[in-house]
């Protein structure tokens, strides 16, 4: 039985009813790192991992929600949001922006499960919030906009989750297009679709399985030095309104006052930004080795100089550039501290690649590394 006749199924033993079915995926991002909330540009895709969602209203206030996976149920009232690191937060987090709308006339009866690796950096959580946010304004009917329904999904990150992100990852999963990128600009919120066929590369996620917490690492230091710098150079330059609006110029001219890690992290950011936009035109040109040179060279700018990477993702880039003819590009992806990295593989010489990662990988760190072979997927969507 496929996950959703699964999840249709458990549904409809529970609550005796039908409901409405919501298909929820993840996302990779091919470049564009740490620029979300700099008002920059990102490409990221929503792939063939997903949540399904079977829901209803339930009728009263109660929401009555049950983990497919962990076949753990939960039951609160919409009128008992709390913020929290459990899984069930974040839902409640979706609820509260809806009520800060004026658009939570009750609860819902839900089932939900589905297979994004969580900890990977494939933005399950977004994925959860997002397709919650979907199904709620499906079944009651709110029509909000899908933009709208990003904002509340990462409303429920910054406020129940505490985790002070960007909106790439809601956005991904909310306007995802099958076999396609979005080369999204973070200041307008309107992204170029790019087509991306996986003819003569494939994408492959490698997975250390060190699993990352986005909300105890140094992602929220990472954006209060992004807030600092800008503070500083603003001074100087008052029109300029995020970090995508400074050039390496200026960085220079007020390198005395940012101090060097602020200076350095920043650079990085306005660099990154550049990159993203060089990588689009050469991904639209189809020059796949000069999109693959700029992976690396991101993957080396967020190790060395951003400092969100690790060991165990230095280490599977180094072998990936290594065999740079089969692997054209490599990088760590999302907010990094763990997780995947992504590689552009010439198609044919993936299952060689795995075998000599398993092998160097397992020789190293003594674990064997997961793999994922991805799809390019439509974002969420009513079943
Ligand atoms: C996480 C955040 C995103 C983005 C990435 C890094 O996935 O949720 O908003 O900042 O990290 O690019």
């Amino acid at each position: 039985m496929s996950l959703t006749n699964h999840i249709a199924q458990e549904f409809y033993n529970r609550f005796q009813k039908q409901p409405a079915l919501v298909m929820a995926p993840g996302r990779i991002n091919l470049i564009g790192e740490h620029v979300d909330y700099n008002e920059g540009f990102v490409m990221p895709a929503a792939i063939d991992k997903h949540f399904v969602f079977a829901m209803t209203p339930s009728g009263n206030e109660k929401c009555n929600i049950l983990a497919f996976d962990y076949d753990e149920g939960v039951s609160f009232s919409i009128h008992d949001l709390n913020p929290g690191e459990e899984w069930i937060n974040y839902l409640m987090g979706v609820l509260d922006g809806f009520g800060r709308r004026g658009l939570l006339p009750g609860g819902v009866d839900c089932v939900v499960g589905g297979n994004v690796p969580g900890g990977a950096g494939m933005a399950s959580s977004a994925a959860l919030c997002s397709g919650f946010a979907y199904g709620y304004n499906h079944i009651y009917n709110h029509q909000q906009e899908r933009l709208t329904l990003a904002r509340i999904a990462q409303y429920a990150e910054h406020e129940f989750a505490g985790v002070n992100c960007g909106i790439m990852d809601q956005y991904a999963s909310l306007f995802g297009e099958k076999d396609a990128a979005l080369f999204l600009d973070c200041r307008s919120l309107i992204h170029q679709t790019i087509p991306i066929s996986l003819d003569s590369h494939r994408l492959l996620l490698v997975d250390t399985r060190v699993k990352h917490s986005l909300a105890s690492t140094g992602y929220n230091d990472r954006r209060a030095s992004c807030e600092e710098g800008l503070a500083v150079i603003k001074k100087k330059y008052p029109e300029v309104i995020a970090l995508r609006d400074v050039t390496r110029t200026m960085l220079y001219e007020c390198q005395d006052k940012l101090g060097e890690d602020t200076f350095i992290k920043n650079m990085f950011v306005v660099e990154e930004i550049d990159r993203a936009q060089r990588a689009a035109e050469r991904l639209q040109r189809k020059d796949m080795q000069g999109f693959g040179d700029l992976m690396y060279e991101a993957h080396w700018g967020l190790s060395q100089a951003y400092d969100v990477s690790c060991e165990e993702l230095d280490f599977l880039v180094m072998l990936a550039e290594e065999d740079k003819h089969q692997v054209t590009g490599a990088r760590m992806m999302g907010g990094g501290f763990g997780g995947c990295t992504i590689n552009l593989v010439a198609a044919g010489q993936e299952e060689a690649f795995k075998e000599m990662v398993r092998q160097k990988y397992f020789a190293t760190f003594k674990k064997e590394p997961e793999f994922y072979d991805v799809q390019l997927s439509q974002g969420v969507h009513v079943i």
